[in-house]
């Protein structure tokens, strides 16, 4: 079976062709480089330079033939993407489309697409479920959501087999170490507990202590990269066996404190992790959790590495290296 990953040198990327690789499939990487790393592409992975604003690129690629595709080159940062809407507009939603077209017109028919918690907006209740109401706060979430509806016009007017995948917030490297490239300027909790645990950073600023939580701070459910990319794979089989499209939550349902991911840090890594409190970041609900029974149900999803060790420790392997005293 051959896969086509575009997106496939970032840092969910590399581990999802990571994963069709260890299942053999024949895995080729679509990327432009603009967050994707060289260092991330595979010696047993074939790769194309492409860039998914450019339909041609794109149809050159897809000409080789492929039983499927994953999409996941997209921008995802939220604050920024209320500040810069168009090009969140372009990237996100334009370049779907145009993937979107290219694929059915090489007669690829399943897709596998990142969506996003974001989807969601400020939880009405608790684990969110694929049925909580979607009504995203941030562009893009927004961006996300369109792009499944227009997914979802696709499987019917196109026969375009989609599996819309909802990540909670993803986090930790490949145990075996086999992911090489650091995501550059990260913006999420736990590399940046990392870089301040290595001395790259100073501090982290923790960004709120009077949330209505267990201690004050927010809770999140982080879920291990290495088992959101198998989820792929299978999600992937599932489109091949069932012709089917379907949406899916990925989280571990477990909700981390922040307090909590940094207790464990300093314990793991035993370093001190400067940190302190600032004011709370706009937009950030007091609670994320999913509820995953919907791919552990349909997919046989169970993730191995989602505690919260494992996801520190793997994380941990790749930033030790740059401490210096
Ligand atoms: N946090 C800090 N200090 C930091 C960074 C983060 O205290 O320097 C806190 C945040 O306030 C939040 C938690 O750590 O409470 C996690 O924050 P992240 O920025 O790592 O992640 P978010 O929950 O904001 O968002 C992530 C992804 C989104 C996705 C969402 C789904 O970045 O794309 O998870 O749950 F939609």
């Amino acid at each position: 079976m051959r896969i086509l990953v575009i997106g496939g040198a970032g840092y969910i990327g590399s581990h999802v062709a990571r994963a069709f690789l260890d299942r053999g499939y024949a895995v080729t990487v679509f990327d432009n480089f603009q967050t994707g790393l060289r260092e991330n592409l595979f010696h047993d992975a074939a790769f194309v330079y492409g860039d998914i604003m450019r339909p041609e690129q794109l149809r050159e690629a897809m000409r080789e033939g492929f039983d499927g595709c994953v999409h996941l080159a997209a921008l995802k940062a939220a604050g920024q993407s209320m500040l810069k809407p168009e090009l969140y507009a372009e990237s996100n939603i334009s370049g779907t489309i145009n993937i979107l077209n290219q694929a059915t017109a090489a007669g690829i028919s399943r897709l596998i697409f990142s969506s996003s918690a974001a989807v969601y907006g400020s939880p009405q209740y608790l684990p969110i479920d694929e049925n909580h109401p979607k009504e995203p706060e941030n562009f893009y979430g927004f961006t996300k959501l369109e792009i499944e509806r227009i997914l979802d016009w696709y499987d019917r007017l196109k026969g375009m087999r989609y599996a819309a995948i909802r990540y909670f917030n993803a986090a930790g490297y490949d145990v075996r170490g086999r992911i090489k490239g650091l995501e550059l300027n990260p913006e999420n909790l736990l590399p940046i507990v990392m870089e301040a645990a290595a001395g790259i950073r100073p501090k982290l600023s923790i960004f709120g202590d009077d949330y209505p939580t267990r201690d004050g701070s927010c809770i999140r459910d982080y879920v291990h990269v290495s088992d959101l990319a198998e989820a792929h794979v299978t999600a992937f089989e599932y489109l091949l066996q069932h012709d089917r499209s379907l949406t899916v939550n990925l989280g571990s349902q477990t909700g981390v404190s922040v307090f909590e991911m940094v207790d464990r840090a300093r314990a793991i890594t035993g370093r001190e992790v400067p940190a302190d409190i600032s004011g709370r970041r706009a937009g950030d609900p007091s609670e994320l959790v999913a509820s995953s029974a919907k791919a552990r149900e349909l997919l046989g999803w169970v993730p191995k590495y989602s505690d919260v060790d494992t996801l520190i420790s793997s994380t941990w392997k790749m930033y030790e290296k740059f401490v210096t005293i």
